[in-house]
Parts: structure tokens; sequence; C-alpha cells
């Protein structure tokens, strides 16, 4: 039977072996999902495993997204633009990188009623799905992308990849049409302290977090009467394409898919 991993640390809190069972249960597809908590000295020998057909792909989180990149024989073009791989797959002996983040994230925004295209974006954080999220953003053609994290050299780092990056002050706030919470802060209950009132109207307050579903951060976007969405969507569409590469099916998205997620 074919075994399939996510790989992470921590990982307890992940929701893709959930999904990912679902679809392939609902698929008849006769493989297992699991998630596996890997220290970085283990992460050559999980790849190996893969390489030998132990193991037939996996899906990655922080912190490895990029630790995995020199084990691998290749990355796709999304993968090393971004220098961020959350799917591997191994084609005729060929270890790939992939990253489906991506397409996530801009499934997620196209699904929301909301024209992002020459607006303003502030995120907050510098984490390991930003530079997916900043990748998407620049193909929807954003007028400016903000970051602001608080270590400040993080974000600046950004930079090699993103040459035309602005930095923000962590605690400062800027102009923007739509911001973003790639932070931790929300996952326990923790408020952003940053005072978001009197900005104009027609905002989009997007969470990359979605479990618990409405953080402080989101409540707060919503009593000021904007637009908010978590990061629900974005991570049932990188779960699709991650189970596309592997199984060459789609799989079906529906109110089902969505509430096997709602945890809180
Ligand atoms: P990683 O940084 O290992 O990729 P992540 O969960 O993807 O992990 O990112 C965590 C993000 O939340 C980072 O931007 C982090 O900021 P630092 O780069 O300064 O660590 C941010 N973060 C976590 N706790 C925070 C806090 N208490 N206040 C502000 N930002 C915080």
């Amino acid at each position: 039977m074919k075994k399939f991993f996510v790989i992470g640390n921590p990982i307890d809190h992940s929701l893709s072996p959930k999904l990912q069972n679902h679809w392939l249960k609902e698929n008849n597809i006769n493989a297992t999902y699991d998630k596996i908590k890997l220290e970085y000295p283990q992460i050559k020998n999980f790849i190996q495993d893969i390489k030998k057909q132990k193991v037939a792909g996996c899906n990655v989180t922080v912190p490895f997204k990029k630790t995995v990149i020199p084990f691998l024989d290749k990355l796709s073009l999304d993968a090393e633009k971004t220098q961020s791989v959350n799917t591997i797959t191994i084609n005729n002996g060929v270890l790939v990188g992939h990253n489906t983040d991506i397409a996530g994230f801009n499934n997620a925004i196209k699904k929301l009623n909301f024209n992002i295209k020459g607006k303003k974006v502030l995120i907050l954080g510098a984490g390991g799905v930003v530079p997916s999220i900043i990748f998407a953003l620049k193909n929807m053609h954003v007028q400016e992308i903000t970051i602001s994290n608080r270590t400040r050299e993080k974000g600046e780092n950004l930079r090699v990849l993103f040459n035309d990056l602005k930095i923000l002050e962590w605690g400062d706030l800027t102009d923007f049409d739509m911001v973003i919470n790639a932070t931790s802060l929300g996952l326990n209950n923790e408020k952003i302290n940053l005072d978001f009132s009197g900005l104009g109207s027609d905002k989009l307050f997007y969470d990359v977090i979605y479990n618990p579903h409405e953080t402080h951060f989101l409540k707060m976007g919503k009593e000021l009467g904007y637009k908010t969405e978590n990061g629900k969507t974005m991570f049932v569409y990188q779960a699709l394409e991650a189970f596309k590469l592997w199984h060459k099916i789609e799989p079906e998205v529906n109110s089902d898919t969505f509430k096997l997620l709602d945890n809180d």
C-alpha cells in the first residue's frame, strides 16, 4: 500500500491527514496518509525513503519547506522562485519539489469578491508561507507589498527573492487595501497590537490561520466593518493540488470538505 506523510515540527495540529484520508477514501485509492514529526537531522533519511519508494510522497510544513530542497533532484518553477517546497513527488525515480501553497492562496483570493489588482498589501510576518503569498500576489499584479515582521532582518531577507518589497517596522502601520496576518499570533488567542481604526473603506483582512476560525485579528477587522477571510480555503486548495500531483485525480471540494476541518 502506498504511504504518504506530512512532515513538520510541531505537527500535532496538522489537519492534512484528515483531509487527504477523506479524499483517498472517497476516490477508492488504496493508500495511507499520516503525520510525522521530524528533527532536522532526520530530513535527509526521510527523503531517501521516498527515493527508495518506501514512501510514495509527502507534504512539507514549517519549519522544513526550505530545508528539504538540497535533497531533491528537481524543483518546479514555483518552488524554485519561492525557495519553498510543500509537496514532494517521485516520478520515474526523480524526486521533485513542488509548491502548492501558491495555487492555494491564489484560489482563496479568486473566490473572494475582492479585486486585488493594483492594490496595496501589508503582510504581517515573514515565516515559511510568506514567499508563496508574495509570489501569488505578484502574479495577481498588486501595486505594492509591504512586510512588517518582529525580526526585521527576516523581512529584509525576503528581498533576496523579491527585491521590490517595502519593509515596515513591527508595530507601525502603513496605508493598505489588504492586510494579511502570516504570523502565528492568534493561534492561541493572542492579539496583534495595531490600531486599524480610521483607515477608510473597502479593506480586506486575511488570516492564514484557520483554526481557530476567527482570530482576534479577524474579529477586529470584522468589527471595523471590513471583509474578512481565514486560511481555510487556502489550506484546502493547497491540499487539492498535492492530491492531484500524487494521484492524478481532482478530488471534490464541497461543504463537507470544509466541515471536516472545523475543530473549534
Ligand atoms: P518560521 O518563522 O519558523 O517559518 P512560521 O510559523 O512560519 O515559522 O512564522 C512565524 C511568524 O510569526 C514569524 O514571522 C514570527 O516572527 P519572527 O520572525 O520575529 O519570529 C511571527 N511571530 C511569532 N510570534 C510572534 C510574536 N509574539 N510577536 C510578533 N510576531 C511573532
